[in-house]
Parts: structure tokens; C-alpha cells; sequence
């Protein structure tokens, strides 16, 4: 047999492109590729890209740039661009990058292995269609290979929200949600090759409606998978923050007390702007309703600063609103112009201004970050233990609360959830003892 292809695949952006890089990996294992982690000497190199903000875009033309030593060494490497830098700018890559030899976008990747075919050939390929054909239909089971206690599953797809400043609707298409039972059999064929806890994912996760009961009738069917132990979903609208779906953050034992709750902004008239269609108080009303079911829940959130119309009072109702809820995590973006949405028709903020909010809103965040980290301490939480810590015999793995945490313990907590009491708070991660 020839020695197995090498791929090398670099994932840009959010969650969903990490678990659509290990369903390419798969798809291209079924041709004889193996995965490597440096792009020195691979055959393939796909770079699975994200759309969201203007400096992300871009980055793919600059890394693609760099390849090209690698191209001149080995003619024979094929380079793909996937993901949604591909959906929205397919031809233009192929005219910009010469050195690109494939081009797929987020609903089509199922098709690469027989673009691999074509692209041996010394053809070109381009595929940036929205098919009518299941992507997950063709990809079919999971890879049965061993793998760490975590993992990703895409169950909801694209999004039908239109915010005003967002390129999702266009990358990805509408609002498409995978059959209960099928993601039912994925999370079992997971928990065969070792996986603990699932991260269910979606764009909008939380308007799944591939259940009858919607996102809290599959979290419940997943509550019935022997061997998966944690559940966890990403990201939510905070529209769509159904009564089940908050009744079960207080009674399904395998929901992680952790919600993502993206709200952009405090002011109502931003949020307007932003055709977000929720108002400051009708979010906070939300959060209160979920600390009613869950009281210890972590709540992490989403916000961009200078969308364009903001006034000094507008960030000061945002910063108003993060003292009202309180987050143990958080995401913060400047406004990123992004061509075809209808905000990038409207004036923009200077710079300076957008670069010295951004500043006191991310020192708030982080205030609120550092004293909820600090609560910890003295409390005993339960790990699920990832992999080893940096120091001999210690092993590191993440909290119900989705805190870094580690402990001196011995190798066989791997994949096991286990009692540990924090002694002390760092910077990003938690320490304690185990018990
Ligand atoms: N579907 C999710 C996440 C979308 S993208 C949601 O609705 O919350 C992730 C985050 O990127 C968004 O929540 C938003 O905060 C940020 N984002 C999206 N478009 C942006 C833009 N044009 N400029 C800056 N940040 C943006
Ligand atoms: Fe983008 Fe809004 Fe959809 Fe989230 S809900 S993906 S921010 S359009
Ligand atoms: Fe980026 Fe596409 Fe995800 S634009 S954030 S990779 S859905």
C-alpha cells in the first residue's frame, strides 16, 4: 500500500468550523488521508475559514500568502479554501490566490472527496452551492477512532435573524435543524470513542426544531444516552429561550449550569438598530427566569461596541446592563463593517472612539470574570479531566461552570468527572485539591 496522504486542516473562527474540520478529516479519510498537525509536507492543506469580522477575512489572503514556499517546494500539494470565507467570496479567492485549487463551502463539504478527484486531476473546483442533498446524510457515522472526552455536535444550522451587522445569514444559509434521532446516534457513536460531554451547536441553537419539544425535547433525549455524562449547547438567541428549555436548566441533571447569552447591547435603541428583536429588559427578564430555574448559573454573553449610531449614553446603558447580570464570561468585538449586511450602508464610528470603549467595557467583563473565578475558591465543583496540567503529575479539565481547573491527580481521572475543592484562583484557570 502507498504511504498514507497527509492533510492539514487550519480552522478559523467558531465551533461549528472545528466540528465541520473533523467531518472533513473524516470525509477525507475515507481517500486515504491522514491528518497531521503541521502543514510541512502535507499533501492537503484546507484552510476552514470565518467571515464574522473584516480582520478574520483578510487573514486567510495573508496565511494563504505563506503557503506558497510550500507549494513551490511540493507541486503536488493541493490547497482548499472551505468554510464561510469560501461561501461569500468563492470566485474571488480562486482570482486572488492563484495557488488555490479548491474552493467549498460550509454546506457542500460532503462533496470532497470527489473534489479531491478532480482537483488530482490538475483541475480547478468550486463549490459554493446550497444543496438540496443532506450533507450529513452522505457523511453518515462517525469516525470510531478513540478520542479525548469532549466534543462538539452540530445540530442546527444557519440562521434566519438577520442582525444588522451579521454575514451569518449569507455564509450559511437559513435555519436548518438535524432529526432527533439522528443526532441521538451521533452522540452514542461519541460516546463510544470516548466522549463525556457534548456541546450541542448551532447558530441558533436554541430554535432547533429538528424535536418535537424543540432544543429541551433532544437535551432530554440525550439525558437518556448511557455514558455521556455532560450536556452543554451553543449559541442561543435569547429569543428562543423557550419554558422548557429553562425549566430543564433547573431539573436535567446532565445540562451544565453554563449559558451562552449574546446581547450586543443595553441600549434600546442600538438594539433596534441592530434588528436584534429583544429589548435590555426583555433579555434581563430572560437571564432572571433562568437564575429562578438554576440560581448557580454562569452566564456568558456577546458584545460589539460602535455599531454605528451609538452615542456615549448607548454604551453606558450596554455597561449598565453587564452590572445587572453579571457574567462569568464574555466575548467582546469593535464593529466590523462587513460588506452586503444593511448596517454597512450607515455611517461609522471613528476608530479612537470604538478602541476606547471597547477598553472599559472589556475591564468591567473582566472585573466580573476575576471576582466570579474568586468565589470559587473554598467551593468544591466537578471536573471533567481533559488531559495532563504543565506540571508533573498534575491534570487539568474544566468545571461545571466551564472553569479551567486543576489538581494533582493521578492519570486514570482522564475522562472521569471528580470532585475537587478550589484552593486558589489564577488568571484564567482554577486550582484545588482532588477528593
Ligand atoms: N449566532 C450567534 C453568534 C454569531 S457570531 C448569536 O447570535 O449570538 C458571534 C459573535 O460575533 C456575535 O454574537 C457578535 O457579537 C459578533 N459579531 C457578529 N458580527 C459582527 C460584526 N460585524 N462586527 C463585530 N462583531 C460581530
Ligand atoms: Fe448573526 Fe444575529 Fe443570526 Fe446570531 S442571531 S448568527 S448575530 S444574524
Ligand atoms: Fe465565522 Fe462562519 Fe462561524 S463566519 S463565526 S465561521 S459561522
Amino acid at each position: 500500500m502507498s504511504d498514507p496522504k497527509k492533510l492539514f486542516i487550519k480552522t478559523y473562527g467558531c465551533q461549528m468550523n472545528v466540528y465541520d474540520s473533523e467531518r472533513m478529516a473524516e470525509a477525507l479519510g475515507g481517500k486515504g488521508y491522514v491528518q497531521t498537525d503541521t502543514a510541512d509536507g502535507a499533501d492537503m492543506i484546507l484552510l476552514n475559514t470565518c467571515h464574522i469580522r473584516e480582520k478574520a477575512a483578510e487573514k486567510v489572503y495573508s496565511d494563504l500568502g505563506r503557503l506558497k514556499p510550500l507549494k513551490d517546494l511540493n507541486p503536488n500539494l493541493k490547497i482548499g479554501v472551505t468554510g464561510c470565507v469560501a461561501q461569500a467570496e468563492g470566485q474571488e479567492i480562486m482570482r486572488r490566490s492563484p495557488l488555490v485549487d479548491l474552493v467549498v463551502g460550509p454546506q457542500s463539504y460532503h462533496r470532497l472527496p470527489a473534489m479531491d478527484d478532480a482537483i488530482q486531476t490538475g483541475a480547478k473546483a468550486l463549490d459554493t452551492d446550497f444543496p438540496e442533498d443532506d450533507k450529513f446524510d452522505t457523511l453518515k457515522s462517525r469516525s470510531k477512532a478513540k478520542r479525548g472526552p469532549t466534543a462538539f455536535l452540530t445540530v442546527q444550522e444557519g440562521c434566519d435573524k438577520f442582525c444588522a451587522f451579521c454575514v451569518v445569514p449569507y455564509t450559511r444559509g437559513a435555519e436548518v435543524s438535524r432529526p432527533a434521532d439522528r443526532v441521538v446516534r451521533e452522540a452514542q457513536e461519541l460516546v463510544e470513542s470516548g466522549v463525556r460531554e457534548i456541546t450541542l451547536l448551532g447558530q441558533n441553537v436554541n430554535a432547533y426544531h429538528g424535536h418535537e419539544d424543540g432544543l429541551a425535547g433532544l437535551i432530554w433525549a440525550l439525558n437518556e444516552v448511557d455514558g455521556l455524562e455532560r450536556i452543554r449547547f451553543t449559541t442561543s438567541h435569547p429569543n428562543d429561550m423557550d419554558d422548557a428549555l429553562i425549566e430543564a436548566h433547573g431539573s436535567c441533571s446532565k445540562l451544565m449550569p453554563y449559558l451562552h447569552l449574546p446581547v450586543q447591547s443595553g441600549s434600546d435603541k442600538i438594539l433596534k438598530a441592530m434588528n436584534r428583536k429583544h429589548t435590555a429588559e426583555s433579555y434581563l427578564k430572560v437571564i432572571a427566569r433562568i437564575r429562578d430555574a438554576r440560581p448557580d448559573i454562569l452566564l456568558s454573553g456577546d458584545f460589539i461596541v460602535g455599531f454605528p449610531g451609538e452615542t456615549e449614553a448607548d454604551f453606558e446603558a450596554t455597561l449598565d446592563l453587564i452590572r445587572a447580570v453579571e457574567y462569568g464570561q464574555a466575548y467582546s468585538f469593535k464593529y466590523s463593517t462587513r460588506p452586503g449586511t444593511p448596517a454597512a450602508e450607515k455611517p461609522q464610528l471613528p476608530d479612537d472612539v470604538m478602541d476606547e470603549r471597547l477598553q472599559r467595557l472589556q475591564a468591567l467583563l473582566t472585573e466580573q470574570q476575576r471576582d466570579i473565578q474568586r468565589s470559587m475558591v473554598g467551593r468544591e465543583v466537578d471536573v471533567l479531566f481533559e488531559k495532563k496540567g504543565r506540571t508533573e503529575g498534575q491534570m487539568i479539565g474544566k468545571s461545571q461552570y466551564l472553569h479551567a481547573t486543576y489538581a494533582d491527580a493521578p492519570m486514570d481521572v482522564l475522562g472521569q468527572v471528580r470532585r475537587v475543592r478550589i484552593t486558589q484562583s489564577g488568571t484564567n484557570s482554577l486550582g484545588g485539591e482532588l477528593l
